[in-house]
């Protein structure tokens, strides 16, 4: 599926944007499909990026360092942060660039008077909640893995934000960014590229939302993650991973598996202990 440029924006308050992670997967999704469209896109990463416009910049660097963080959001009106390590690792990787790198940005975003920041969470901030169960947005975060912890840590540091220092803070937990889904359980976790750029979108420029936490999926229609606050900042998800579903709704994991029985996935299984018998459930 083809990305096409998103239109210019005319009137939006957020004219100035830095995409973090702009090297990464979704950042380099991101950085084609709103090119062009504000008065200035600013791109991080500590790997290279390519501008592709006039009125983008390139900042390279790691975005734990404190000054590199504070030259990163400089005269920036949102932030999108999207930078980080996307699996699960040791906390060696997990803390410095998930956690650590989190804070800085965001201090330096405050310091800066910086209104707005798009905060790429994850599904995994919820993924031991069990999966024969609808989740929103108001069940506990039972985060599957270190890294699942980093995004329940992101979410903290966001309400602290909004709730502190009134800013706008949008925690999109995302699903499974994939050109077109591979499983069964993306059946109802896809995000195609073209939702993912709409949704970032819509929580750049949508008016002041406070606090927002929506699931980063397409229209799937089997979806089990609900976003009442997805109508707050306009997203409307135009792709559904049920076309695909005759392809790859077998491929399923044993029904004992933790991967089958959580929302986390395949996470839930890793380093995995059941209880023991007659021990406290999940
Ligand atoms: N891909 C998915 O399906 C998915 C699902 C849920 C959440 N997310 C989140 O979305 C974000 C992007 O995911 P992705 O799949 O594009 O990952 P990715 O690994 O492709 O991109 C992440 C980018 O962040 C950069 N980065 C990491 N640490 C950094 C640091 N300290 N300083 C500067 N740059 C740093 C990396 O160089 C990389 O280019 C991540 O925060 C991830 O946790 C992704």
């Amino acid at each position: 599926m083809s990305l096409q440029p998103l239109p210019k924006a005319h009137t939006v308050a957020a004219s100035r944007v830095l995409i973090t992670g702009a090297a990464g997967g979704i950042g380099r999704c991101l950085h084609r499909a709103l090119t062009g469209r504000y008065a200035r896109l600013r791109l991080a990463d500590r790997a290279p990026v390519e501008a592709m416009g006039a009125n983008e910049e390139t900042l390279l660097g790691d975005l734990a360092d404190p000054a590199l963080a504070a030259e990163a959001v400089r005269d920036i009106d949102c932030v999108v942060h999207f930078a980080g390590v996307p699996r699960e690792a040791p906390w060696d990787a997990i803390l410095p660039n998930n956690i650590v790198a989190t804070v800085a940005l965001f201090e330096a975003a405050r310091a800066a008077g910086v209104r707005r920041i798009v905060f790429a969470s994850s599904n995994h901030a919820i993924g031991f909640n069990r999966a024969d169960a609808y989740v929103g947005i108001d069940e506990p975060v039972r985060p599957d893995s270190r890294y699942g912890v980093s995004k329940v840590f992101g979410e903290a540091l966001a309400r602290l934000f909004v709730d502190k220092y009134a800013m706008s803070v949008a925690c999109l937990r995302i699903g499974s960014f994939r050109e077109r889904p591979e499983d069964a359980r993306q059946l109802a976790t896809w995000i195609s590229p073209r939702d993912m750029a709409e949704l970032v979108r819509c929580a750049i420029e949508a008016p002041d939302y406070g606090f927002a936490v929506v699931y980063g999926i397409s229209a799937n229609t089997r979806a089990r993650w609900t976003s009442p606050d997805a109508a707050r900042i306009g997203y409307v998800p135009r792709d559904d991973a049920e076309q695909y579903a005759a392809e790859i709704a077998h491929i399923v994991p044993p029904p004992q598996d933790p991967a089958a029985r959580f929302h986390g996935g395949a996470f839930c299984g890793l380093e995995h202990v059941d209880p023991p018998e007659g021990g406290a459930s999940r």
